[in-house]
């Protein structure tokens, strides 16, 4: 769906392919794409906190690679996919690093769990059977206030448990 947002002089307009969807912007050349997505496109799954680069809670996927959104500009992402958490569920079933968090009690406050599950999902595409430290590295960008790394980095080995197990 198009921007309704009032833009500003010298907006452009970009298409970007949001979770499988082309979506066309209408936006200032400096606002970042977690701003886009979220009062542009209406997707809240990536949070804002900071808003500097230094929390990790915007984090999602730019062809495939974990960024924050809110260090990225939307106009760099004209004609890339974007992934948010938003996009992961497939016909009604969550994915299966959803599936685990939800196993393994890998959150509290759930305010960085968005974040979290989003890099260890470009972790297991690229590495599909990760040790604990490369799933702590992983998410060494994503601060959890509450602490529940523990768990975080047990769901994220077990969906990758489960990754090997499938056909
Ligand atoms: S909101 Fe983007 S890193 Fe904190
Ligand atoms: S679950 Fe609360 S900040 Fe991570």
């Amino acid at each position: 769906m198009p921007t309704v947002r009032p833009s500003g002089p010298g907006a452009v307009d970009v298409e970007l392919d949001v979770n499988g969807i082309r979506t066309p912007l209408h936006v200032a050349p400096h606002t970042t794409l977690l701003d886009a997505l979220r009062e542009d496109v209406g997707l809240l799954g990536a949070k804002k906190v900071c808003d500097e680069g230094t929390c990790g809670a915007c984090t999602l996927l730019v062809d495939g690679r974990a960024v924050y959104a809110c260090m990225t500009l939307a106009v760099a992402c004209a004609g890339r996919s974007v992934e948010t958490v938003e996009g992961l569920a497939r016909d009604g079933e969550l994915h299966p690093v959803q599936e685990a968090f939800i196993a393994h009690d890998a959150f509290q406050c759930g305010f960085c769990t968005p974040g979290q599950i989003m890099s260890v999902v470009a972790l297991l595409r690229a590495t599909p059977s990760p040790s604990a430290d490369e799933v702590m590295r992983a998410v060494s960008g994503n601060l959890c206030r509450c602490g529940a790394y523990p768990n975080i980095v047990e769901a994220a080995l077990a969906a990758a448990r489960k990754g090997k197990e499938r056909p």
